[in-house]
């Protein structure tokens, strides 16, 4: 039996992180993990309950509450309690707040304790920002994926195009924000893991990418086996 492995993949908003990550874990069998749709749920909830300004009230109801995360078929469902919010998770709203909650620390504990134990057993392709700096720096393969900016904007506008009114400079305004809150918070911040493989997405196609990723985890549990 080839040992599985746990394989990190980090990167910006827009970076092509999550589609990709999605196909890997499909194509080898592994199973797949959204962390960012973790701090979304998170996020959701804080606004709903109209606690974003109290982020002392944001962590004790997440700490009351049963956040999981199912995983299945390649899509991942979060279930707060007993209620899917799944499909809530995207919008505008909580893109514009999400890294204002994901800097909170506690908030962070929580999920992270969350995230080891979803991942320790291997077989998993996790994705997020801080996957092979935190959660798993000792993940058997680390990926950080990049893009321009103008890249990532033109992806997300293809997303979200359709479900909300949106328009493309909102978009850019709102990715390069959460660059800089991302990369620029003292807990975690969104940075290269030590020994992580740099794939600048701006110029690959999709095929391209995945393919490069699927080709070194299959050399590295070949590693493994011999
Ligand atoms: O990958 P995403 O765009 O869905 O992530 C949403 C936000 O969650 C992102 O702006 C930063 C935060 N995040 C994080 O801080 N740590 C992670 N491991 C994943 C996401």
């Amino acid at each position: 039996m080839p040992k599985k492995l746990i394989i990190a993949i980090d990167g910006p908003a827009g970076s092509g992180k999550s589609t990709t990550a999605r196909e890997v874990a499909t194509r080898i069998g592994y199973v797949y993990i959204d962390t960012g749709a973790m701090y979304r749920a998170v996020t959701f909830i804080a606004i709903r309950e109209n606690l974003l300004k109290n982020h002392a009230a944001v962590t004790e109801y997440l700490k009351a509450s049963e956040i999981s995360i199912v995983a299945a078929e390649g899509e991942n469902r979060i279930i707060w309690n007993d209620e899917d919010i799944t499909l809530k998770l995207r919008s505008l709203e909580v893109n514009d707040n999400v890294s204002e909650i994901s800097s909170i620390p506690e908030v962070r504990e929580e999920l992270i304790v969350k995230q080891r134990m979803v991942g320790q057993s291997g077989g998993v392709v996790m994705e997020g920002r801080d996957i092979g700096t935190v959660v798993f720096p000792q993940a058997d393969l680390k990926f950080f994926l990049t893009a321009s900016l103008d890249e990532r904007t033109k992806r997300r506008f293809k997303e979200v195009r359709g479900t909300e009114q949106v328009d493309e400079e909102n978009i850019r305004k709102n990715l390069s924000e959460r660059d800089d809150k991302d990369s620029g918070r003292s807990v975690s911040p969104l940075k290269k893991a030590d020994g992580a493989i740099e794939i600048d997405t701006s110029d690959l196609t999709f095929e391209e990418q995945v393919t490069m990723i699927v080709d070194t985890i299959r050399k590295t549990e070949k590693e493994f086996r011999s």
